[in-house]
């Protein structure tokens, strides 16, 4: 978990990255580059604090609540800090009629802490988010752009060791 530094301001490299996205749309239509301009944001600080999102409004010409709107809609911007691995647990029917919520159980118990909580080691953070188009695979959670599928207590076991590793 990192705070966010005053003032804001991008690396060199990401900053570089970010003109370039903006160039991609028309004069004028640089909004259409918030999705991706969030995503960098949140690379360099782990999260979008409202000084980050201030600073992306800033960059993008647009108004803040432009940006809180769009960040606070999707659920891959963290608007708090959050550990280094944060499992996006769907919470959808199709998952829970799979035994997703035992499952849901278990790893809650397991980590001692509950959505939108982060572990005392700062390793994980659970987040409960809609369904991740892998129904027919549930139980299922992400962790950044990895799937993990057909959940058990002992799949789940050797997820959270592997990763504490
Ligand atoms: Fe869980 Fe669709 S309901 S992935």
């Amino acid at each position: 978990m990192t705070e966010t530094p005053n003032p804001v301001a991008f690396t060199a490299e990401r900053l570089a990255k970010v003109k370039e996205v903006i160039a991609r749309y028309p004069e004028g239509r640089q909004k259409s580059a918030l999705l991706p301009v969030l995503h960098i944001a949140q690379e360099q600080w782990g999260w979008v604090s409202s000084e980050v999102m201030d600073y992306v409004a800033e960059i993008l010409s647009i108004e803040p609540v432009e940006v809180y709107e769009v960040a606070s809609f999707y659920t891959m911007y963290h608007l708090d800090p959050v550990g280094k691995h944060v499992i996006e647990y769907c919470r959808t029917g199709p998952c829970c009629l799979m035994g997703g919520e035992e499952i849901y159980d278990y790893l809650k118990q397991k980590l001692g802490i509950q959505a939108g909580q982060t572990t005392a080691d700062g390793l994980f953070t659970i987040k409960e988010v809609e369904c991740l188009a892998a129904c027919g695979w549930g139980p299922v959670f992400q962790i950044r752009e990895q799937f993990y599928m057909n959940l058990t207590r002992q799949r789940v076991d050797e997820i959270i060791e592997e990763l504490s590793k």
